[in-house]
């Protein structure tokens, strides 16, 4: 298809399809790696906790599913359309999940995602894990603008994003549904350069 911008995209096509996903480390012993299909069990434990089931309503039911969207990340790599890591101690056991995704090369924008695994809670692996992704994106990848959205009860997420200098830019009404309600969603980002 032709293009019609009339400004060159912020990043070029193929930028990030051209180099397999790269395993990022982040401080503490801990790295971001690509799923593999032996992290299903981990992944879909994740389901089983009521606070992730709270703030996440696409569940997997089966470790076969699961590995069907370990599929569905690997192709998001390629066309890119997005990337998913699996936050692991030392790559080993999978303490939780970090993504990005709505990957627009045009603008250099990206959306993020996080959650971390229960017993793995309260000792920093979202903030550091977050740290990581967002110094690769912003200086490696060179997006301009991160950002995410949370439940505005969503507390813990809150800290997480403003910890990682995603400040917070506004609440967006109504803007999602939870099992429980439609919830407001807080709107963070994160600027290159700030
Ligand atoms: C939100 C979540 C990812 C945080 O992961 P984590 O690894 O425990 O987070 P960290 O340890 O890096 O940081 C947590 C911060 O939030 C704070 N926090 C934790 N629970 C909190 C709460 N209920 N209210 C306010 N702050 C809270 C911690 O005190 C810490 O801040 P501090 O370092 O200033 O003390 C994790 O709780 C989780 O996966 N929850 C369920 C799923 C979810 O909420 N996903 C995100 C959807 S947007």
């Amino acid at each position: 298809m032709t293009r019609a911008l009339s400004t060159p995209p912020v990043i070029p096509s193929g930028f990030l399809a051209d180099s397999p996903q790269p395993v990022l480390p982040a401080t503490g012993n801990l790295l971001l790696r690509p799923w593999e299909p032996a992290d299903a069990p981990a992944f879909l434990s994740a389901y089983q906790d009521d606070e992730t089931r709270r703030w996440h309503t696409r569940r997997p039911a089966t470790e076969t599913q699961v590995r069907e969207w370990f599929d569905e990340y690997r192709q998001d790599w390629q066309r890119e359309k997005g990337g998913h890591w699996a936050i692991t101690r030392d790559g080993g056991e999978v303490l939780g999940r970090i993504a990005l995704g709505g990957l627009d090369f045009d603008d250099g924008i990206a959306g993020v995602g996080y959650s971390v695994l229960p017993a793995a809670r309260g000792v920093g692996v979202a903030s550091r894990a977050l740290s990581a992704l967002t110094a690769w994106a912003l200086d490696e990848i060179d997006f301009h603008r991160l950002q995410l959205d949370h439940s505005t009860r969503n507390h813990a997420s809150c800290r997480v994003a403003t910890k990682s200098g995603y400040l917070l830019e506004g609440t967006k009404h109504s803007a999602a549904v939870h099992d429980d309600d439609r919830h407001d969603m807080h709107l963070h980002a994160r600027i290159r350069g700030d």
